[in-house]
């Protein structure tokens, strides 16, 4: 099944944009779409809220599979339902998101994520968006894009996010929180982020939103996936 269901990877460092490109692209193809850093996050929250401490790997890990999480919206209705409640205000919280990426060093918990993550993989297709998914989840993916971009540039996106939704951001606090997220991603001993070797690198400090995606859905259709 895996072999014959057309997908692409997205991954990249915070802040690059893969989740809008990955949605965009979804939503374009009719594809299912894979957010794999709110598996991360979702794995983090349940730690907190089951007591177990999140530098306890192998509990994180059987925490992780037992888990009952439920990721109910379509592609534009992110709705997530943890153990029957609804946790998707806190899963885009930057908390969730620094949780996720100290988890995510550990390899038991890596390893717990991977059977949930590649049950995304059904026809009609998948846009699968995170750090590995081209280079450990999906391996044999038809299309692997990498997307990176300026610290700086990074951090600007996601101040302008945050106050559009009404959130309070500065860009000292935020360039400091992927900067140190940057960090662990791509220090860490097990999938650290780091481009697929046959990945195509797509560097977006320069570009605008639409023309990433045009650009990805250019390669989709150049290789025949749709
Ligand atoms: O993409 P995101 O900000 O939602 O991801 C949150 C954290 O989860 C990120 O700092 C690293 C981790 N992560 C990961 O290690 N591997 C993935 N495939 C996705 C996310």
């Amino acid at each position: 099944m895996r072999a014959v269901v057309p997908h692409c990877t997205i991954d990249g460092p915070s802040g690059v944009g893969k989740g809008t490109a990955a949605k965009w692209l979804a939503r374009e193809l009719g594809w299912h779409l894979l957010d794999s850093g709110a598996m991360y996050r979702v794995a983090g929250i349940a730690a907190i809220d089951a007591g177990v401490p999140v530098e306890a790997p192998a509990e994180v890990a059987g925490l992780v599979r037992t888990m009952d999480v439920r990721f109910d919206g379509g592609i534009d209705d992110d709705r997530i339902v943890l153990e029957g409640r609804e946790i998707s205000g806190r899963v885009r919280d930057e908390a969730a998101g620094m949780l996720a990426s100290r988890i995510a060093v550990f390899p038991e918990v890596r390893e717990a994520l991977l059977d949930a993550q590649r049950a995304f993989l059904r026809p009609p297709g998948l846009v699968a968006d995170g750090r590995d998914m081209g280079s450990v989840v999906f391996p044999e993916a038809p299309l692997k894009v990498f997307l990176d971009a300026s610290a700086e540039e990074r951090a600007h996106r996601r101040c302008r996010q945050l106050w559009e939704a009404g959130k309070q951001a500065t860009m000292a606090d935020v360039l400091a929180d992927i900067r140190s997220r940057d960090a662990r991603d791509r220090g860490r001993a097990v999938a650290p982020l780091a481009p697929a070797p046959d990945a195509v690198e797509i560097d977006t400090t320069d570009l605008d939103v639409a023309s990433v995606c045009r650009r990805i859905l250019g390669l989709v259709r150049e290789r025949g996936l749709a």
